[in-house]
């Protein structure tokens, strides 16, 4: 297989920024896994499996089904650098970039069965190109024998005002206190269910960019894959 380099971490520690820029400097794919789950649950709710009350359980069997229906492809996008998701021959866009999907991911994302069908998919993609992969189990799960492992994360607190700062420059409104406790929900939900759950590999580079600006998140990862 070819090189990989494994980006875990919580929402908002800056992952995305880093596993573009890391993936455009190597001419490397980049590997979006949290957006098969968001995929996942946004057809999840489409399909009324998930209620708007979170405390309603989900049929794990039925959203495995729904899973396994649904014909999932990478195509790189010589324009963009990334790589285009297509379901059902539909290009994967902005639809599933907020936080109510985000929720809805990461509550499809506690069912096993539904990991282990988005498994292989994942993996193939190391057997195409040298791969920049984003996610919360890339480095525990997917590539376990990854040639790089960071583990990206920052406070709540710091999370949370990236977060704000992105929506108001948007124009939109956003309330602080709100977008912390979903935060908080997500990283509980994710951190704290029984598979894959979301943490550092034993072997992966612990940076924390509460204090750190794009730039230098960068430039330290960069560092530790020339070592
Ligand atoms: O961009 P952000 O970090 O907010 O979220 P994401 O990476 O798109 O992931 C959305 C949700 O999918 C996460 O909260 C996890 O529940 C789930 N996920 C996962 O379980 N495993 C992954 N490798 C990636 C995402």
């Amino acid at each position: 297989r070819y090189p990989v380099i494994c980006i875990d971490g919580p929402s908002g520690a800056g992952k995305g920024t880093v596993t573009w820029r890391l993936a455009q400097a190597l001419g490397y794919q980049l590997l979006d896994s949290g957006a098969l789950y968001r995929i996942v649950g946004l057809k999840a709710f489409e399909a009324g499996l998930i209620s708007a009350d979170v405390s309603q359980a989900i049929d794990e069997m039925a959203v495995l089904a729904l899973t396994k229906s649904l014909d999932i492809a990478f195509v790189p996008n010589n324009e963009s650098g990334c790589v285009d998701i297509i379901v059902n021959g539909e290009a994967v866009g902005e639809q599933v970039r907020n936080e109510t999907v985000g929720g809805y991911a990461s509550q499809v994302a506690v069912f096993p069965k539904v990991r282990q069908a988005l498994l292989k998919l994942q993996q193939d993609m190391a057997t195409r190109s040298g791969l920049v992969a984003d996610g919360r189990d890339m480095g525990t799960v997917v590539f376990p024998d990854a040639d790089v492992k960071v583990f990206l994360t920052a406070s709540a607190e710091a999370r949370a005002k990236r977060r704000v700062m992105q929506l108001v420059n948007a124009g939109q409104i956003a309330d602080f206190e709100t977008i912390l406790a979903t935060i908080k929900a997500r990283d509980d939900r994710d951190e704290n269910r029984a598979t894959a759950p979301s943490k550092p590999a034993k072997d992966a580079l612990l940076l924390d960019s509460s204090t750190l600006d794009a730039d230098m998140v960068y430039e330290q990862i960069k560092k530790h894959c020339q070592e």
